[in-house]
């Protein structure tokens, strides 16, 4: 019935619903029909309790008035028993009948028990010697006869019990099955309708294309699980499209700062083949170089960038020495020899991580201090029990308080740092807040007197992996 989800073009759109429709009114039907069974068992038991008492009583009471009439003295003549009433027998101490209805004469006692002043006798006869077959419940009496004592027995006919209970049956038989219908019916048509909206909200989604994500389903008013379900699909339509926002913006910035080196590449190259005498082929080749350098390295950033957010192989995480990528970018600042690098604050700490990463995320801080400074480079690395912390502090002219959530966008650089040759094309803090994300930490600029001063606190061992 399920499992035919597919958005294969043969798929019948109605198929699992009415599955679960069908399953719902059966499961409805089968309890139903488990109630009826079970009252319809007690009522035919109750039927049959009660006209069997009936007959009881009749065949008790005939018993008592004949026991009255004998008291009288004479011996009462019983009349024709008639239709339903019970049939007497007065029998003597050795098994004499000295009276009976006329139904019975020529039969013996009814009962082979004699009643005694202890104790009255009764049974049920299923082969009595009167009437066509039907069962007969008898009672036997003591009394006196002419100073004798005497039973008196009185039988009522059982077929009244059977007929009503076959009665009862063929009411039951009738009214169950409709019930059943009715019950049927009734889950059916409120089961489809309370998945309706269901099977519009599946259309809804089925029609959305990746070019629509601005769509949203329905939604339902209410808290029930249908109004949520339907509130969380367009939540998760919201994200999509944030993420496919942010995706096409992504590749549309990347395009536009791929294009001005390739453009520059592109103009050198065509003037210096338009005008091969009186190009200087060492300075062209010297410009080539600086641009490709310039691909390369944006080129870099991007596969970085890429590489961050989606999943990854998990033995490339390995335990990384934070100090040592301190020092081996600290190592070439100073080899460039412009501004001081003070490393009085690096203490030995070690996290479990991508070393390639995280050497990224050591090289742009480094990097941008090194640009921005005035004169010295502070880096700090510190231990705590929740993790380790790096700073990176410089006295430049620090980031303005506006811009400390904004740099860390991709692409984004606060204007003036747009000189083409100072630095990236923005994509290095936004390296820094990714990675320090994907290893379960985060980054930020600090207050501090003067300078700038970029926080990274990373876990021991990044929940990411
Ligand atoms: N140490 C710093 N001092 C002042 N401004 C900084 C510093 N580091 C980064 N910034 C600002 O943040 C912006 C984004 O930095 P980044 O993402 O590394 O891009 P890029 O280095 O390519 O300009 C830079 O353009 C710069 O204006
Ligand atoms: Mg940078």
């Amino acid at each position: 019935m399920t499992g035919r989800t597919g958005g294969r073009p043969g798929w019948r759109p109605r198929g699992w619903l009415s599955g679960i429709r069908l399953r719902l009114t059966l499961l409805a039907v089968l309890v139903v029909g488990i109630g009826l069974v079970i009252a319809s068992v007690l009522v035919l038991l109750l039927v049959r309790h009660d006209l069997t008492g009936n007959a009881q009583t009749a065949a008790r009471q005939r018993a008592r008035d004949t026991v009255a009439e004998l008291g009288s003295g004479a011996l009462p003549r019983p009349p024709d028993a008639g239709e339903d009433s019970p049939v007497v027998q007065i029998v003597d101490r050795h098994g004499n009948v000295l009276a009976s209805s006329p139904e019975l004469r020529g039969h013996g006692p009814l009962l082979p028990q004699r009643a005694t002043d202890q104790h009255s006798v009764s049974a049920t006869l299923h082969k009595p010697p009167i009437g066509d077959g039907a069962a007969y419940w008898a009672v036997g009496l003591p009394a006196d006869h002419a100073g004798q004592p005497v039973s008196v027995y009185a039988a009522a006919s059982l077929e009244p019990v059977d007929e009503g209970v076959q009665a009862a049956l063929s009411a039951l038989l009738i009214a169950c099955p409709a019930l059943l219908l009715v019950g049927g019916g009734t889950a059916w048509l409120l089961v489809g309708r309370a998945l309706r909206p269901v099977e519009a909200m599946r259309r809804q989604v089925a029609e959305i294309t990746s070019s629509e994500l601005d769509r949203r389903v329905p939604e339902l008013p209410g808290t029930d699980e249908l109004g949520r379900l339907a509130r969380t699909m367009n939540a998760m339509l919201e994200r999509l499209q944030q993420a496919g926002e942010r995706q096409r913006q992504f590749v549309s910035d990347a395009s536009h700062e791929l294009r001005s080196p390739l453009a520059a590449l592109k103009a050198r190259t065509e003037v210096g083949l338009a005008h091969p005498a009186g190009t200087d082929w060492h300075v062209l080749a010297r410009d080539v170089h600086r641009e490709t350098d310039r691909l390369d390295r944006l080129v870099t950033e991007l596969l970085l960038l890429s590489g961050t957010g989606a999943p990854q192989d998990p033995r490339e995480v390995s335990e990384v020495d934070l100090d040592e990528l301190v020092l081996l970018e600290a190592a070439a600042i100073r080899a460039r020899g412009e501004v001081e690098v003070d490393l009085s604050g690096l203490s030995a700490v070690r996290v479990r991580g991508r070393a390639g990463q995280l050497r990224a995320v050591v090289r742009n801080l480094l990097d941008n201090a090194e640009r921005h400074t005035d004169s010295v480079v502070r880096v700090s690395l510190a231990a705590d029990e929740n993790g380790v912390e790096l700073v990176v502090a410089d006295d430049g002219p620090g980031v303005a308080s506006e811009y400390r959530e904004r740099v860390f966008d991709r692409f984004f650089r606060v204007q003036g740092a747009r000189d083409r040759d100072s630095g990236g094309v923005g994509l290095g803090l936004a390296i820094v807040r990714d990675v320090a994300a994907a290893h379960g930490g985060r980054a930020w600029i600090a207050d501090s007197p003067k300078g700038a001063e970029f926080h990274v606190r990373l876990p021991f061992s990044g929940q990411a992996y």
